[in-house]
């Protein structure tokens, strides 16, 4: 079974000697990788439990909680376009996913409440200090594609992190203004003080941009350009210099034109598989209770990014 609709959860633990106890949410549902991250897991934990893909229409995400619990279902990911739907339907959502505005990890427990989580932005933080071994709060860092769903999880987990130096990146910049107000509020917190002007948001077509890539430590690219294995890089990649970390969300294809030319530049590069794992065993984390075997997970789903 590919994916299951809502219609068809009533049966989605009968004749099933193991039952479905998790399951990734989403529309399109059916190409999400999330049953090979986490099956190996599961099964490795001793786990008595399927993860399965439900496909869920616009609207009916808070209906759908109600069917997956009465199916059985203890803890769901959120996969576009349901994060901001699923933030709504949540009874506790967790502050970090609230600034974010998108829950991607939902538990529903035993009293009935369902709590939110978003495990795309510390995800992130464990896939840079894997990918680099340094801490994401030690870098002066630049988002390309800061106004959209993973370039605003990882941007306000910049913040969080007290980074000191945090450029979002647009092609549309009327998306970014709203942002800066959120995130300068963030870091002048008591606990998170620094100056607000750290943030600072600039268009993708702004000449600028170089001289604001050149000031920057971590470069990630999280617009969809380079999904397809005939894309442009987002921007220029001569200005990448071998001092830059590039950090390329995209996993498939495995590296992107950027990630290639970065390379050749002299820069150390990273793809998106370590944010998908690290998102997923935080979230497996969260589920369970415990910890989970990072690398079957990685195992996982690279071997399914080979069929
Ligand atoms: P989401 O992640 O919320 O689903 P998306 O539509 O997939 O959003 O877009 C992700 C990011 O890729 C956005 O920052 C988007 O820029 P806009 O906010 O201007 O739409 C960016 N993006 C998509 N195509 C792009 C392109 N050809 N050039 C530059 N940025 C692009």
């Amino acid at each position: 079974m590919k994916y299951y609709t809502l219609d068809q959860l009533s049966t989605l633990n009968k004749n099933s000697r193991k039952l479905a106890r998790f399951a990734v949410i989403g529309n399109p549902v059916e190409h999400s990788l999330s049953p090979q991250l986490h099956q190996p897991a599961l099964d490795d934990l001793g786990e008595d439990a399927r993860y399965v893909r439900v496909e869920v229409e616009a609207d009916q995400v808070g209906n759908a909680f109600q069917d997956l619990r009465n199916a059985g279902i203890h803890g769901i990911n959120v996969t576009v376009p349901h994060k901001l739907e699923a933030l709504e339907a949540c009874d506790l959502v967790d502050p970090a996913a609230q600034m974010i505005g998108a829950v991607n990890t939902v538990v529903f427990d035993k009293e009935g409440s369902c709590s939110g989580f978003n495990t795309d932005g510390p995800g992130f933080a464990r896939a840079i200090r894997e990918e680099f071994s340094v801490d994401l709060g030690d870098l002066k860092v630049i988002i390309i594609g800061a106004g959209g769903g993973a370039g605003r999880a990882i941007a306000t987990q910049c913040a969080i992190e007290n980074c000191p130096q945090v450029i979002l990146a647009n092609r549309t910049l009327e998306k970014l203004h709203p942002m800066k107000e959120q995130l300068s509020k963030l870091i002048d917190r008591e606990d998170l003080k620094g100056p607000r002007d750290r943030i600072e948001i600039i268009d993708l077509a702004d000449p600028s941009l170089e001289q604001a890539i050149g000031s920057s430590e971590l470069i990630i690219n999280t617009t969809s350009v380079g999904l397809k294995a005939t894309d442009p890089s987002p921007f220029p990649s001569h200005w990448v210099e071998p001092h830059h970390l590039i950090y390329d969300t995209i996993y498939n294809p495995e590296r992107t034109r950027l990630l290639r030319d970065s390379r050749d530049q002299g820069a150390r590069v990273a793809n998106g598989l370590s944010l998908l794992i690290h998102q997923g065993a935080l979230s497996l984390e969260y589920w369970l209770n415990r910890d989970v075997p990072l690398e079957l997970m990685r195992e996982g789903v690279k071997n399914a990014l080979k069929e």
